[in-house]
């Protein structure tokens, strides 16, 4: 853990739920209204991650809303996430991915607010949403709970401003803070491998602040960062925490979960990933063994 001057930071925005409830839907509206308004020419670079601003501040969505890629992280330690929108859709109600969203939140320590989605449609139920979550003592608070349910529409936006709101404040109350006077660190979101770019990496800074010129291990990858993109696509210096930035100059690809850290030059990230990657080798020739 790094120590320091702490500062408030945005808070970190994953949304879950059922398949085919609204996630996509809800991620692209408020993608258009807040995110490609500022876009050139609207073109949205997918990057994995985005900041979107509200009254009350700054939040940053998580592109990666799969179950498997929340797990994945959580599996290597990664808490990336402050808040989890859980969409449930109000003509379905609670399905299962609905309820393991929020055991995955449970386990986690992250609290939820509820988009109860599809309000558009006419068998749209919130009350029957409202009941099946109570169930799973995921209480409203008009019932006296401590969970905000926003009735609320993916489609034509209806809502969305207020269940960026209720974020927001849930957020508020969690009096978010980083470090700021560390070397950057951070989280692998996703990587891939551009046929122009090399490997490049959707990171989220937690601590610190990521420049470009710094020398960064990550999983047993390390490199320069010769470049860093904001969620536009558009270059910049440094990112600070909660923001994401495409990173190039990796020499490989880290994992989703990976830890992203400055290190004082490439002879220290060299050993170091040197070592990693024989501690992997062992584990692996070790698990053949047995
Ligand atoms: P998966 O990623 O497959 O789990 O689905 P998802 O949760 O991302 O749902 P998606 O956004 O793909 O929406 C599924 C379907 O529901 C699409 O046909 C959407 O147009 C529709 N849909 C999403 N939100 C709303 C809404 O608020 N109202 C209505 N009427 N339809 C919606
Ligand atoms: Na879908
Ligand atoms: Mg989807």
């Amino acid at each position: 853990e790094p120590t320091g001057t702490e500062a408030p930071r945005p808070p970190v925005v994953t949304i879950m739920g059922h398949v085919d409830h609204g996630k996509t839907t809800l991620l692209d509206y408020i993608r258009r209204a807040k995110v490609a308004a500022g876009e050139a020419g609207g073109i949205t670079q997918h990057i994995g991650a985005y900041k979107v601003p509200t009254d009350r501040g700054e939040l940053t969505f998580l592109d990666t809303p799969g179950h498997e890629a929340f797990t994945a992280m959580r599996a290597r330690g990664a808490q990336v996430t402050d808040v989890v929108i859980l969409v449930v859709a109000a003509d379905d109600g609670v399905m299962p991915q609905t309820e393991e969203a929020v055991k995955h939140a449970r386990a986690a320590g992250v609290p939820i607010v509820v988009a109860v989605n599809k309000m558009d449609r006419e068998d749209a139920d919130p009350d029957r949403v409202k009941n099946e979550l109570a169930a799973m003592e995921v209480i409203p608070e008009e019932w006296g709970g401590d969970t905000q349910f926003i009735d609320c529409s993916a489609l034509n936006g209806t809502g969305v401003e207020a269940l960026l709101e209720a974020v927001a404040l849930q957020a508020e109350l969690l009096e978010l803070k980083a470090v700021v006077d560390c070397p950057g660190a951070g989280i692998v979101v996703e990587s891939s491998l551009d046929r122009g770019r090399g490997p490049v990496a959707t990171v989220l800074v937690q601590n610190g602040v990521l420049r470009q010129g710094d020398t960064i291990l990550s999983g047993t990858e390390f490199g320069r960062v010769r470049a860093l993109l904001d969620e536009r696509g558009e270059r910049v210096k440094s990112a600070g925490p909660s923001t994401p930035a495409v990173v190039l100059g990796l020499s490989g690809l880290p994992e989703a979960g990976d830890e992203v850290l400055v290190v004082e030059d490439e002879k220290k990230a060299r050993e170091l990933a040197d070592h990693r990657r024989e501690k992997s080798r062992d584990k692996r020739l070790q698990a053949q063994k047995a």
